[in-house]
């Protein structure tokens, strides 16, 4: 029996067809030889290359690794990194894990959507925010920590976590810049976490 899978022919609908974005994901489908258990690289190249997991491009993906609709929303759904929408020019996932909890990582939430006006899961009207909670981020020894735009911050405070969330949005410097300005402020004030 031959183990060879015949390539389905491409279903791709016109509007993306004619999007380079969709080369990417074209090829990584081609490279896993429209297999099956290659869903989540390809959910991976597609939230990359799109910025979230629209319902044509799933449906997309599940025509072409023959799979069910169901299954391929089922995983887009589970992994927090999947995302449905798009999503804001800058992202803050905050930590609502075990030891980021008793740190208070929920006072940190409700802070940060009274503040930006957006519900943790949502982007803020103005596309500017995206704001998440996920289930530890391992790095537990910094709890309560959060992600700024793939950078990790180590034990913020509601205030903090605004505050950093403001100079990015507001100036665009860097997460890792701002953690290391609050990481001085503490010292001189002769603080620590
Ligand atoms: S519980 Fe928050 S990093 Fe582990």
């Amino acid at each position: 029996m031959s183990q060879q899978k015949t390539q389905p022919e491409s279903t791709l609908p016109k509007n993306l067809a004619a999007d380079p974005r969709f080369l990417a994901v074209e090829r990584t489908i081609k490279q896993y030889q429209f297999r099956a258990d290659a869903l989540i690289e390809v959910l991976h190249v597609a939230q990359e290359a799109f910025g979230y997991l629209s319902e044509e491009l799933m449906s997309y993906v599940a025509r072409q690794l023959k799979i069910p609709y169901s299954r391929v929303y089922g995983v887009a759904t589970f992994y927090h990194f999947f995302s449905l929408e798009p999503r804001g020019k800058h992202s803050c996932v905050v930590c609502t894990g075990t030891a980021c909890y008793v740190k208070r990582s929920s006072e940190i939430v409700a802070r940060l959507e009274q503040e930006f006006d957006v519900r943790a899961g949502k982007t803020t009207a103005d596309g500017a925010l995206t704001l998440s909670t996920v289930r530890c981020l391992g790095s537990c020894g910094l709890a309560p920590v959060m992600v700024l735009d793939g950078e990790t911050v180590g034990r913020c405070s509601s205030e903090s976590a605004v505050a950093a969330v403001h100079v990015l949005i507001d100036s665009g410097r860097t997460p890792g810049s701002i953690a290391a300005e609050e990481q001085s402020r503490r010292k001189r004030r002769g603080g620590g976490a």
